[in-house]
């Protein structure tokens, strides 16, 4: 497709040091000479997903035809609202069920796995801290995420007394977690008393609770107070290093830039592009995904396309902010 020749990134030019960016030129390389078509075959992928369709009614809210995602990379996915990315991660997690396709991850066919059971073969996806799990203590919350469920289920679970044989190597491990993401004084707290940048790592170390190989994030860095998301973006870099496969949704595409290997974009449920951060988004059929059905403007206008993208920002900005007052600030 696209004739320029990607230069690497000059080299320790700001790496850090020791073991530390390892893994993410590894991830480079191996996803150097991969073709930055939608759909294109990956040297070592961990998730492989075809024909997937999901459809609610008339509205066909994914329809994905071929995609892989590279084992030890972080992957972006990004499109815009509506485009399906949550439903994807739901169907891929087990959490909803598609009416046509397959996917396998680590080569075991996972479709209609149920949702527990993916999380204990390796793949998790976060979630939202919900009202009623706003009443849990931050210890429950991930014991909670043992059990590799999610809302009123992880609550059944917990009064089932599922994870209650190993209560004990799991609290050692929550609380080895929480002392990672700085939250072991918050242990015995409402989890409903964090603020926004809190629930976020404790969402993300919920999901780690259950030792994943693959983790996936939906918008970790949404709601989140601009002073915390280097601590958060750089936790999740700390998943790559520790030899973990990212998926995740973010809309900030600073964010998508700094952290990716590698960006999928969807489009009314469909892959519409993919490559590494800096061609994707230099990509026309990525910037009209993104304007097309936002209002009627010629492409070939840049000024009106940029200002255009500053509007969804803000509109983006405003949302989150929103989200903040209602939750974050509100202890
Ligand atoms: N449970 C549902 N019932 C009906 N429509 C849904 C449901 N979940 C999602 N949708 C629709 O599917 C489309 C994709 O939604 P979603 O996956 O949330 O998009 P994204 O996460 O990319 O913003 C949207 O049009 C949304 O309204
Ligand atoms: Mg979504």
């Amino acid at each position: 497709m696209a004739g320029d020749t990607h230069a690497p990134a000059a080299a320790g030019a700001t790496q850090q040091t020791g073991q530390q960016g390892t893994r993410k030129e590894a991830a480079t390389r191996a996803l150097a000479d991969v073709p930055r078509v939608p759909g294109a075959k990956k040297p070592d992928p961990v998730l492989v997903a075809d024909g997937v369709v999901r459809r609610f009614g008339g509205l066909t809210a994914v329809s994905v035809d071929h995609v892989e995602i590279q084992r030890g990379a972080i992957t972006a996915l990004i499109g815009p609202n509506g485009a399906g990315k949550t439903t994807f991660f739901n169907l891929l997690t087990g959490f909803d069920r598609p009416d046509e396709g397959k996917w396998s991850f680590d080569g075991t066919d996972l479709a209609r796995v149920p949702a527990h059971k993916v999380a204990r073969r390796g793949m998790v996806r976060t979630f939202q801290l919900t009202k009623a799990l706003s009443r849990l203590t931050v210890l429950q919350n991930m014991l909670l995420g043992a059990s590799g469920q999610k809302g009123e289920s992880l609550l059944r679970a917990a009064f089932a007394g599922i994870w209650r044989s190993q209560e004990k190597a799991n609290t050692e491990r929550a609380m080895e977690l929480l002392g990672r993401f700085k939250l072991d004084k918050k242990a015995d707290d409402f989890a409903g008393s964090l603020s926004g940048g809190q629930r976020k790592l404790l969402e993300m170390a919920r999901a780690l609770m259950s030792d994943p190989q693959v983790v996936m994030l939906d918008e970790p860095m949404a709601g989140v107070n601009p002073a915390l998301t280097q601590s958060l973006l750089g936790h999740v870099k700390d998943l790559r290093e520790q030899g973990m496969t990212v998926l995740f949704v973010e809309h900030d595409m600073d964010m998508v830039r700094d952290i990716s290997d590698w960006v999928v974009v969807m489009a009314q449920g469909k892959v519409v592009a993919e490559g590494p951060p800096d061609s994707v988004m230099a990509d026309p059929a990525v910037i009209e995904a993104y304007l097309g059905g936002h209002h009627d403007v010629s492409l070939a206008d840049e000024a009106a396309a940029a200002e255009l993208e500053k509007e969804i920002e803000a509109e983006v900005e405003a949302e989150i902010a929103q989200d903040d007052a209602k939750d974050g600030h509100a202890r």
